[in-house]
């Protein structure tokens, strides 16, 4: 546990399941299990669709008792103060032994607490027979204010979908230049803004591109939307994201689907392609090489799946794996 200071906690449905272990493979560099991952790796849990909480260790203990000594040694003197349970995986704890435990906790907090508006959220909870305290980080989910774009499409990509897609191209790193190659009215843009990163967008509709820029103006996010079938942007990303038309609304031959395959790769060395179809040939004479893929059902729509690929220029694995 020394090295491990945080403990995530996930919310996802079964549809988003293998999505969800994608993006925290990612992000950090293991699958989530059961729901909770302890990690090193500091993230805003808002970052992510599917992270809930995030515990930021202060003390453990394979002893209660001794866990509650040491916030006590802590000499926590913080006005406002709240005290919740974490129920992780394992854990029967039964409610009257878990509200003990929150005024165990409270107790050695020399402070006033507030319970409607805390200045700071204390968490307790075991795992794997150790008992953690620490401040507890809760997802503020402001990212769903993005529901309120001025313009939406019917079948413009789920939120918690276009996070994810965010965070496996950017993955461990923090500056990246990102394109959402085939923009639409910007939804992969929003999150990726929200998340501080630089992305551009390109599409080949006029309507679509204003569309996309009203939406990123309306919350103050800077992006550069060209307006541009993807074969004439000369500009290179770090990575980009291909949300690929699906042909209900927007025509695609299998050939269009090449030439947008084809075009991102010659800017861009990774790439993050989202389809309806089985693409992998197409992935394959683009020079790509698929690294990771997962799957999400659109609920309620058995037959409407969408695909999710994951990868890298051959140029670049050889390199990689020199
Ligand atoms: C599935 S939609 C993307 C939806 C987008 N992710 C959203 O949530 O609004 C695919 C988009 O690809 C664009 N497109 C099609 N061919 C293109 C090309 N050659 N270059 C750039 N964009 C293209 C279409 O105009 C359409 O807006």
């Amino acid at each position: 546990m020394q090295d491990n200071k945080y403990i995530y906690s996930f919310r996802y449905d079964t549809t988003e399941s293998m999505l969800c272990k994608l993006e925290s493979r990612y992000i950090f560099n293991k699958e989530e299990e059961h729901k909770q991952l302890i990690s090193n790796v500091k993230i805003e849990p808002s970052r992510s669709a599917f992270i809930k909480r995030r515990l930021d260790v202060i003390s453990f203990s394979t002893d209660y008792a001794m866990l509650i000594d040491q916030i006590k040694n802590e000499n926590i003197r913080t006005d406002g103060f709240k005290v919740e349970y974490l129920v992780l995986d394992g854990d029967s704890t039964r409610y009257a032994g878990r509200l003990a435990k929150l005024k165990d906790v409270g107790f050695c907090i020399d402070s006033y607490p507030d319970y409607h508006n805390p200045t700071v959220i204390y968490g307790i909870c075991t795992y794997e027979g150790i008992w953690y305290f620490g401040v507890l980080i809760k997802n503020n989910f402001a990212w769903q204010n993005h529901k309120q774009k001025p313009y939406s499409y019917s079948n413009s990509i789920k939120q918690n979908i276009a996070k994810a897609l965010v965070n496996i191209a950017v993955g461990s790193k923090q500056e990246v230049k990102l394109l959402d190659a085939c923009c639409g009215v910007g939804t992969i843009m929003l999150e990726a803004c929200f998340a501080g990163y630089d992305i551009e967008g390109c599409d080949i509709s006029k309507k679509t591109c204003k569309n996309a820029r009203a939406n990123l103006s309306h919350f103050n996010y800077v992006g550069e939307v060209h307006c541009s079938d993807i074969k004439n942007m000369t500009k290179l990303y770090d990575a980009a994201i291909i949300d690929l038309p699906y042909n209900i609304y927007t025509k695609a031959t299998d050939s269009d689907i090449l030439h947008i395959i084809e075009s991102t790769s010659e800017i861009t060395d990774r790439i993050v392609i989202v389809s309806t179809a089985e693409i992998r040939n197409a992935i394959s004479s683009a020079g790509l090489r698929v690294v990771n893929y997962c799957e999400v059902r659109k609920r309620g729509k058995v037959n409407f799946t969408r695909k999710i690929w994951v990868c890298e220029s051959e140029d670049k694995f050889e390199i990689n794996q020199d």
